[in-house]
């Protein structure tokens, strides 16, 4: 059940060769149950690897990873219109959305490619083109490490908010999401709020799109800028996009008349982290094998042997330049180990 110093290279999407000191794939709930009843969890919580796209290694992990390998999706509710679709958290999430596009349920077309596991999406609250998981979010069932059984955890008790939850404040360590409940809708109206989507439809030549219409722009616009992790070692967006008062935004707006922002309300606006790090030239750059992409700004790279401490010390320094330059703190998505 448990194996010990096993190597990580190909469960993060950075591509780190680190190794774990104990290792266990969880395909079943009651391996859970035998992992919570040994004294292994005692000092220190699990380490829970999905997809592994969120997570960058400094060294190797001295403690227990478990890999979430479980499988299954299904559909648990069907009222016509609604319905709620059950998936387990070890399934990949865009072969979720994708099965769901073929099953006719709308809701998270707009969340294709993003790569990671169904397990992980909450954790993130992850969110693209206008749309986050909360917003199709029913509830999910977890083994919960501090009581050492199965819990149901609903929509308000998880604390979604941008790119953040429950899991990863209070909650961290504690809870391993066994599966994830969605509810989709049949007679959805896709989400075209994002201006790249209509865009990009209309390039396509699309004039009433579908969800699978949407689904295949999404995955166009995101091919054509963010680097597929199994080429370039990356873990999406390196930093949340900051949110400032309306006040900071308008006196950037006065040096910097080019700056874009994203209404949030009337008090606070999110401007993008991608414009505050190109425009600390950074875009493109390359120390190493660690680099800021050249066509997102916001995506730190590994090109091939790169190790996690030097994308951290660039971190640092694209940190301190924004910070310098235009007293906005970026804050970290990806979690460092
Ligand atoms: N921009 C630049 N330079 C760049 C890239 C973008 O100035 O190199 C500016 C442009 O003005 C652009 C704006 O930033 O209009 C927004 O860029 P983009 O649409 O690429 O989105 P983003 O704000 O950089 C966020 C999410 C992404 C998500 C996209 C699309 C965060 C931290 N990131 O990025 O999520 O795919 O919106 O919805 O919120 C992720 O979380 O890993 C992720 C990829």
């Amino acid at each position: 059940m448990i194996e010990k110093n096993i190597s990580l290279k190909s469960s993060n999407t950075f591509g780190f060769d680190i190794q774990a000191d104990l290792y266990a794939e969880i395909r079943d709930i009651n391996t859970l149950l035998s992992i919570w009843k040994t004294n292994l969890l005692v000092q220190s919580s699990p380490l829970i690897l999905g997809g592994g796209s969120n997570i960058l290694f400094t060294d190797n992990y001295h403690g227990l990873v478990l890999r979430n390998s479980l499988l299954g999706k299904s559909v648990i509710q069907d009222a016509g219109d609604a319905v709620i679709v059950e998936l387990a958290g070890g399934e990949n999430w865009h072969q979720s959305v994708l099965w769901a596009i073929e099953q006719g349920f709308g809701g998270i077309e707009n969340l294709s490619l993003i790569p990671g596991s169904v397990g992980a999406a909450p954790i993130q609250n992850i969110g693209a083109y206008g749309v986050e998981l909360e917003q199709v979010f029913h509830q999910l069932h977890a083994f919960d490490f501090w009581e050492g059984k199965m819990v149901v955890l609903h929509h308000s008790e998880c604390r979604f908010g941008y790119r953040d939850s429950l899991f990863k404040r209070e909650g961290k360590g504690r809870y391993f999401i066994t599966s994830v409940e969605l509810k989709l809708h049949r007679n959805h109206v896709p989400n075209l709020s994002y201006g790249d989507i209509p865009k990009t439809l209309e390039t396509m030549g699309i004039q009433n799109p579908g969800i699978s219409d949407v689904s295949r722009a999404v995955i166009q616009i995101r091919q054509s800028k963010l680097p597929d992790p199994a080429v370039i070692g990356n873990c999406g967006s390196f930093f949340k996009n900051p949110v400032v008062p309306v006040s900071k935004y308008e006196e950037l707006k006065v040096s910097y008349p080019e700056i874009r922002s994203f209404p949030v309300n009337t008090e606070v606006v999110k401007i993008p982290a991608a414009w505050l790090i190109e425009s600390c030239n950074w875009k493109g750059f390359r120390r190493g094998d660690a680099g800021v992409h050249e066509k997102q700004a916001l995506v730190l790279v590994n090109y091939g042997n790169a190790k996690g401490n030097e994308i951290r010390s660039l971190a640092f320094e694209i940190q301190e330049s924004v910070n310098q330059r235009f007293g906005i703190e970026l804050e970290m998505e990806v979690n460092i180990r």
